[in-house]
């Protein structure tokens, strides 16, 4: 069936690692242009969740999936479903910026050149616009040439975030990415993100409540492999309808 309000549908997801049932049967939608956190407690599956969203966890040995992920209405699961394709479009970032050790321009021209792209001056651009988005274009338009491993984790993971947005995905799948980061680094990356919402529709898992309730317009609170509660952030965070829910936002477990 499709659902145009959606871009990502997931219905009755269950993931088992070997016999470990990680996801209990989750079905979250979400809509365009939009920004989603997902909370909850260290290993209640959140990673694992997000890492679903774009068949990340097909690199994970030994892992069962049931249920669907549609994707712009496409079934992510289908064996027809071209994973290279589907990674482009559905960008991830780690907690960790994992910058290639390359330059910092040849980071984000990676994709476009793996792409077969040719035409120097089209990767030059590409390369400025996705730096200049990812709001690190003033900090190494100097040096864009030097290791990318040469900056601050900071700019590294606003460089990791270009190289996502060179290739022109249209949601982009976040795993905590500013808790490595101190707190000028983070709020940088939050303003970009509230800024990029315009274009992409964006999935952050976070441990930080007041960054879930700054920048997310919808909030999923996981708990033990299941989804409790999901709804506005708003809502969420000032009149939780579950009893879990209410708990871990004010502190009182995870
Ligand atoms: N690669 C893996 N192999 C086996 N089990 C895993 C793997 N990754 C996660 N798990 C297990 O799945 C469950 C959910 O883990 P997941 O990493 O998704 O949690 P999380 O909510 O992201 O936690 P955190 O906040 O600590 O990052 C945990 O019990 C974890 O031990
Ligand atoms: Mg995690």
């Amino acid at each position: 069936m499709s659902n145009e309000k959606f871009i990502i549908e997931s219905n009755d997801v269950h993931l088992y690692y070997g016999k470990n049932e990680a996801l209990k049967g989750v079905s979250l939608n979400f809509k365009p242009k939009e920004i989603t956190a997902l909370i909850g407690p260290s290993g209640c599956g959140k990673s694992t969740f997000l890492r679903t969203l774009n068949r990340m966890n097909d690199l994970i040995p030994d892992v069962t999936i049931t249920g669907n992920v549609k994707f712009e209405d496409k079934e992510i699961y289908s064996p027809k479903m071209d994973t290279v394709e589907l990674r482009k479009k559905v960008g991830m970032v780690f907690q960790q910026p994992n910058p290639f050790p390359f330059s910092i321009y040849e980071n984000v021209a990676y994709g476009l050149k793996i792409a077969g792209m040719k035409d120097k001056a089209k990767i030059d651009a590409i390369v400025e616009e996705s730096l200049k988005k990812a709001a690190v274009w003033e900090d190494v338009k100097d040096k864009l040439h030097k290791s990318a491993l040469s900056l601050s984790g900071g700019q590294q993971q606003r460089v990791c975030i270009a190289r996502v947005l060179a290739i022109e995905p249209s949601v982009i799948l976040l795993d905590e990415p500013t808790s490595a980061l101190d707190p000028i680094s983070s709020a940088k990356i939050e303003n970009m993100l509230l800024e990029l919402k315009k274009d992409y529709t964006m999935i952050i898992v976070t441990h930080n409540m007041q960054q879930a309730s700054r920048i997310s317009d919808n909030t999923a609170f996981f708990l033990n492999g299941h989804l409790i509660e999901y709804g506005e952030t708003r809502q969420i965070f000032t009149r939780p309808k579950e009893k879990e829910t209410d708990d871990y936002i004010s502190g009182r477990f995870g």
